[in-house]
C-alpha cells in the first residue's frame, strides 16, 4: 500500500491505543511506525498510571492487612511488620519494566518500526521528529492525555509536597496528613494507596458526592465505605488556593457555592482534577485539523478526523479515558485503515475503580435510564448474603441490576466488591448479546464464588432473590 510514502501507517503516541493500533496494523500487513517522545513505550498507563498504581495498590493492600492486624481473625499473628518502601517502589518499577519492554518486544516481533522524538504534522501526511520528516499514507494520532492542572496550585513533583498522580506514585516517604484535591478515581485509588501506608489522608471534592458519572447509590455507598476506613472527605468544598513553605503546604478552602474560607496543612498535596487531551506541539493545524471546544479531536464511526486518512483514538478524543477504550479503539481504527469493518461499542465500555472494596460499572446508571423516561427495575443482592464473601469475611458492597421493565433488557449493573472488577465482565458480555436479568438469573454460576451474587441480583429484578 505504501505507494510513495515511508509507511502505510504512522501512530503517534505509544499508549494501550496507539501500540495495539500499530501491533493490528502490522498483522494486517501494513507498513508500520509508531513515534514515541517517551523514552519507553507503553504510555501513560504502562509508565505513570494503570500499572504502577495496581502495583501500588496491590503492595499497599497486602501491608496494610499484616499490619492491621485483619488476620488475626484468621488465626495468624504476625509481629514486627515492617513497611520497607524503597523495596515497595522497586518491586513496581520492576512491574513497570517488563511491560514496557514486553512492548518494545511486541513491535520487533511484529515488524513495528519505533521512532524516538516528539512528532508535529508538517501536512495531513506528514510528520518532523526531530530532525527527520517521516511520510505515511496515513496517520493515527493517539497522543493521549495529561493532568489538568489546578490555577493557584503549582504542581512540582521533585520537591514532593504539591503533587499529580506521577508524583503520588513515587512518594520518597509516608505523608503525615496527605490533601487530594478532587474525589475521583485517581484521588481515591493513590489515596488508598497512602492511607493504607498510615497517612492521614483528606479528599476535598468540588460536588456534593465522589465518583462523579457513577451510580447515584454506588456513590453514595462508596463514600460510606470509606469513611469508615479513614477517609476525610470534605464534598461540596472548593480549594482556592496554596502555599508552600519549606515540606508543608496550607490550602484555603471554602464552600464551593460560597462561605467562610479555613485552612488545610498538608504534607503532600495531591492534585486530580481530571486529565486534558494532549494536542501541544502537534501542529493539528497543518494537517488542517482542530480541537473542539474540550480541546478533543473529533472522529467519525470508522475514528477518521475531519482530514481523511488522519484518525485519532483514545484519551485524545471524546468519551472515558481508559485504557481498555483506547486500546479497542486501536485495534478496531487499524481494521478499517486495512480496508476492513472495525467494531467498538462505546455503550459497552466496563469502568472499574481499583479501590477495596473495587467498584464496577457498565451501562446505564439509574438516574441515566430515569432521566430517559425509561420504565425500570432494580435488583440488588448484598454480599451479606453471599455464601462466599461470608467466608472470606468480605461482606462489604453489593451488586446491582437495572433492567427494562417491559423487555426484561438488562441496562446496567453497577458492583462494589472485592472482586467488582473481575465480575463485571460476565455481565458486560451477557449486555453485548443483549442480555435479559432472566437469562442472567438462570445461568448456573458456580458455587460458592461471589459470581452467584451478580445471579441473585438478576433473580432480585424479578422480586425472587433465594438467599435474603
Ligand atoms: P496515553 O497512554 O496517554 O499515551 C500517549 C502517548 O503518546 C504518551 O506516551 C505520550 O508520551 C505520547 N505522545 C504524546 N504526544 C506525542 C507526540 N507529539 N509525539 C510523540 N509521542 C507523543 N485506565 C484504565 O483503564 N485503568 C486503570 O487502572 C487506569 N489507571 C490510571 C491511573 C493513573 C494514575 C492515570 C494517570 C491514568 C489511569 N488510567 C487508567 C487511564 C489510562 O492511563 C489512559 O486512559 C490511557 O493510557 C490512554 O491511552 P492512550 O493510548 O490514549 O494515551
Ligand atoms: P476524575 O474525573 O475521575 O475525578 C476528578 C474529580 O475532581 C471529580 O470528582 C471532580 O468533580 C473533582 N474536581 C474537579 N475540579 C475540582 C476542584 N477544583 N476542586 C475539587 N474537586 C474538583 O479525574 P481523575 O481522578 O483526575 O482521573 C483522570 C482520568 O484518569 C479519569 O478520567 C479516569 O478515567 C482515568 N483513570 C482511570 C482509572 C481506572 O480506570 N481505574 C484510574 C485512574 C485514572
Amino acid at each position: 500500500m505504501t505507494d510513495n510514502f515511508d509507511y502505510d501507517l504512522l501512530v503517534i503516541g505509544s499508549g494501550p491505543g496507539g501500540y495495539v493500533a500499530a501491533i493490528r496494523a502490522a498483522q494486517l500487513g501494513l507498513k508500520t511506525a509508531c513515534v514515541e517522545s517517551r523514552e519507553t513505550l507503553g504510555g501513560t498507563c504502562l509508565n505513570v498510571g494503570c500499572i504502577p498504581s495496581k502495583a501500588m495498590l496491590h503492595a499497599s493492600e497486602i501491608y496494610h492487612e499484616a499490619h492491621s492486624g485483619a488476620l488475626e481473625k484468621f488465626g495468624i499473628k504476625l509481629t514486627g511488620t515492617k513497611l520497607d518502601l524503597k523495596q515497595m517502589h522497586a518491586e513496581k518499577s520492576k512491574a513497570v519494566e517488563e511491560l514496557t519492554g514486553g512492548i518494545a518486544f511486541l513491535f520487533k516481533k511484529n515488524k513495528v518500526d519505533w521512532i524516538k522524538g516528539h512528532a508535529a504534522f508538517e501536512s495531513a501526511n506528514s510528520v518532523k521528529v526531530g530532525k527527520k520528516t517521516v511520510t505515511a499514507k496515513n496517520i493515527m494520532i493517539a497522543t493521549g492525555s495529561s493532568v489538568t492542572p489546578l490555577p493557584g496550585v503549582d504542581i512540582d513533583n521533585s520537591k514532593h509536597v504539591i503533587v499529580d498522580s506521577t508524583g503520588a506514585l513515587d512518594l520518597p516517604k509516608v505523608p503525615g496528613h496527605m490533601v487530594v484535591i478532587g474525589g475521583g478515581v485517581i484521588g481515591l485509588e493513590l489515596g488508598s494507596v497512602w492511607l493504607r501506608l498510615g497517612a492521614k489522608v483528606t479528599v476535598v471534592e468540588y460536588l456534593d458526592k465522589i465518583l462523579p458519572g457513577m451510580d447515584g447509590d454506588i456513590r453514595k455507598d462508596a463514600a460510606r465505605i470509606f469513611k469508615k476506613q479513614g477517609f476525610d472527605i470534605k464534598t461540596s468544598t472548593k480549594v482556592t488556593g496554596a502555599s508552600v513553605k519549606g515540606k508543608k503546604a496550607t490550602l484555603t478552602i471554602e464552600p464551593a457555592k460560597g462561605g467562610d474560607a479555613e485552612t488545610l496543612e498538608a504534607d503532600v498535596v495531591l492534585v486530580a482534577i481530571g486529565r486534558k487531551p494532549n494536542t501541544e506541539g502537534l501542529a493539528l493545524d497543518k494537517a488542517g485539523l482542530s480541537t473542539n471546544d474540550r480541546g478533543q479531536i473529533e472522529v467519525g464511526h470508522d475514528f477518521q478526523t475531519s482530514v481523511p486518512g488522519v484518525y485519532a483514538i483514545g484519551d485524545v478524543t471524546p468519551g472515558p479515558m481508559l485504557a481498555h477504550k483506547a486500546e479497542d479503539e486501536g485495534i478496531a481504527a487499524a481494521e478499517f485503515v486495512a480496508g476492513q469493518q472495525g467494531i467498538v461499542n462505546h455503550d459497552l465500555i466496563p469502568g472499574v475503580v481499583y479501590t477495596h472494596p473495587e467498584i464496577a460499572s457498565i451501562g446505564k446508571t439509574e438516574e441515566e435510564v430515569k432521566e430517559a423516561g425509561i420504565k425500570y427495575k432494580v435488583g440488588k443482592f448484598p454480599f451479606m448474603g453471599n455464601s462466599r464473601a461470608k467466608t472470606n469475611r468480605d461482606t462489604d458492597g453489593y451488586v446491582k441490576v437495572i433492567a427494562d421493565a417491559e423487555s426484561d433488557r438488562v441496562l446496567g449493573a453497577h458492583i462494589i466488591s472485592s472482586l467488582a472488577g473481575t465480575l463485571i465482565a460476565q455481565v458486560t458480555q451477557a449486555m453485548e448479546f443483549g442480555t435479559t436479568s432472566e437469562d442472567i438469573a438462570y445461568t448456573c454460576h458456580a458455587h460458592p464464588t461471589h459470581s452467584e451474587a451478580v445471579k441473585e441480583a438478576a433473580m432480585a429484578v424479578q422480586g425472587k432473590p433465594i438467599h435474603i
